[in-house]
């Protein structure tokens, strides 16, 4: 049986959580964000983030595919769940559960940018060690964790163990 050791836990999660909102809600001022979640991971951290920033929002989602097999990946990020809507001269901030090694971030951050918005940031609650090797990947991040494989709070393994509230590391014995 895999055995979950409690990494970060739900009070921590949320008073992180809260500071990260308070730190976005101070640099737009009142500039109406357009928060676009990465489905599936970030719907816990969306939903509690988005909370925090009072009315002047709008959320909207995309989900992202890479081609490859297994644990792998090719590098190659597919769309499959594109916006709704037009990110033209709109304050966009991305909102990711974690950045490995960043790939799928990079190839978003590269897609949404050719629309032409008119801010494009990123939030991601966790952050491992590869992704710190390029530190401009995201302009808010919750926590840096070590290289060891989560769950909980949006992270899954094979579709398991999201709706945790806390992060745990997922040892399999
Ligand atoms: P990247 O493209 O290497 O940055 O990988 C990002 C994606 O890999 C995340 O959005 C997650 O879906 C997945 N991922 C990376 N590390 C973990 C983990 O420790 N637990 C669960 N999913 C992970």
């Amino acid at each position: 049986m895999p055995r979950l050791e409690v990494l970060i836990t739900e009070q921590e999660i949320q008073n992180r959580v809260s500071e990260l909102a308070g730190q976005v809600s101070a640099d737009y001022g009142d500039r109406k964000i357009l928060l676009v979640g990465v489905l599936k991971g970030s719907y816990p951290f969306l939903a509690d983030f988005s909370r925090h920033l009072g009315e002047n929002i709008e959320v909207d989602f995309v989900q992202t595919s890479s081609y490859g097999n297994g644990n792998t990946s090719s590098g190659i990020v597919r769309i499959k769940k594109d916006l709704d809507v037009n990110i033209e001269g709109r304050d966009v901030l991305i909102v990711e559960d974690i950045l490995d090694t960043g790939l799928t971030l990079s190839h978003l951050r590269e897609l949404l940018g050719t629309r032409r918005p008119r801010s494009l940031k990123v939030v991601t609650l966790l952050c491992k060690p590869a992704a710190l090797r390029h530190p401009a990947q995201a302009e808010y991040v919750g926590f840096e964790i070590p290289d060891k494989f989560v769950v909980g709070y949006g992270l899954d393994h094979a579709e398991r163990y999201r709706n945790l509230p806390y992060i745990a590391v997922l040892h399999e014995e």
